[in-house]
């Protein structure tokens, strides 16, 4: 721990040295965290990191998180660096949506007006009329079923399950999933609940139906930690990237915190929810970016220009 300090420490100094900023998740270390917030950079969803780091002046972005948030980001300012503690830092979600096959879905349904969750890759958005995070995915849906057009969605089948139960809109889906969320189970739940009947349940949407439809609560990371630090109950179980907790904590003192089951935890794993990639994520990693300029994210210009429509769209209407 006395080595952990004296590497954030570094870390800081040379963020402010290099004029680069620390664009980080809920999800990863508890210490990129912290050192995001005390050096003046974000811990955010991936909305509010999207919008963070086109609108921060700095020329150098670290993002701290999956690689689908890095690209959004260079998505949205080419003209900065932006680089990654590991590039190597994917996604179930991004890895189960090819983006050849995905055109082909496209093309085989030009009817449709596409709609994207933000865990793609730039070629998948480049394909998109639309993305959206689970912050903003109702609100948008509705808007165009409201317009009466049909969606084609990709590639988280729960969120999208949930949004067309929300909305009512006519969806076709992929079938990708979130390996983290995926693992939530609805009966396990059920009997945590019964220990815990006073506990408010808070549930990201990329959670199965099952977790999902016991939830008081549905919503973005920033939308559940909203929910703890508002919330009057004492206990709060939470079907989420256990990452989170370290920010819940820290808003929310006096209250208790409690893991959602896993089809593990119960047994073998203490904490089966959470994510390998953003696991990735350290501080020798954000240190050998700002001094070999290492993890530096490209996106070829053709694919970028494409993606860039998609994001604007949801920053403009969400603005
Ligand atoms: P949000 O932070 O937008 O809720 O997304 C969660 C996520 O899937 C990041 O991996
Ligand atoms: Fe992807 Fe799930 Fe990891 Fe988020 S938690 S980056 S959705 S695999």
């Amino acid at each position: 721990s006395t080595q952990r300090t004296a590497l954030k420490a570094r870390a800081a100094e040379l963020l402010k040295a290099r004029g680069a900023v620390l664009v980080a998740h809920y999800y990863v270390d508890g210490d990129l965290q912290d050192l995001a917030l005390e050096t003046g950079g974000c811990v955010a969803d991936s909305l509010e990191m999207a919008r963070f780091g086109r609108d921060h002046a700095a020329q150098t972005l670290i993002v701290a998180g999956v690689r689908f948030m890095g690209e959004s980001a260079k998505i949205l300012s080419p003209e900065k660096r932006v680089l990654m503690p590991d590039l190597d830092a994917t996604c179930s979600l991004d890895l189960g949506c090819p983006a050849d096959e995905f055109s082909a879905f496209c093309d085989a349904h030009p009817d449709r007006t596409v709609v994207v969750y933000a865990n793609t890759s730039a070629a998948v958005k480049a394909r998109a009329d639309w993305m959206v995070t689970s912050s903003c995915a109702l609100e948008i849906v509705s808007e165009l079923k409201a317009r009466g057009e049909k969606i084609l969605w990709a590639p988280d089948r729960h969120l999208g399950r949930y949004i067309q139960e929300q909305t009512g809109a006519d969806m076709l889906m992929w079938n990708g999933a979130c390996i983290v969320h995926d693992e939530f189970k609805g009966l396990e739940l059920d009997l945590l609940r019964e220990q815990h009947p006073d506990a408010m349940i808070l549930v990201h949407p990329e959670s199965p139906k099952s977790v999902v439809e016991k939830a008081h609560v549905v919503g973005s990371t920033s939308a559940l930690i909203k929910a703890v630090v508002e919330g009057t109950a004492k206990e709060y179980i939470v079907a989420t990237d256990n990452g989170i907790l370290h920010r819940m904590r820290q808003l929310a003192p006096g209250k208790t915190l409690i893991e959602a089951p896993t089809a593990g935890n119960s047994a073998t794993c203490k904490s089966c929810a959470h994510c390998p990639w953003m696991a990735m994520n350290g501080l020798q990693g954000v240190i050998d970016c700002l001094e070999q300029g290492s993890g530096e994210i490209g996106v070829e210009e053709a694919t970028r220009l494409k993606a860039q429509g998609c994001i604007t769209r949801m920053l403009d209407f969400t603005a």
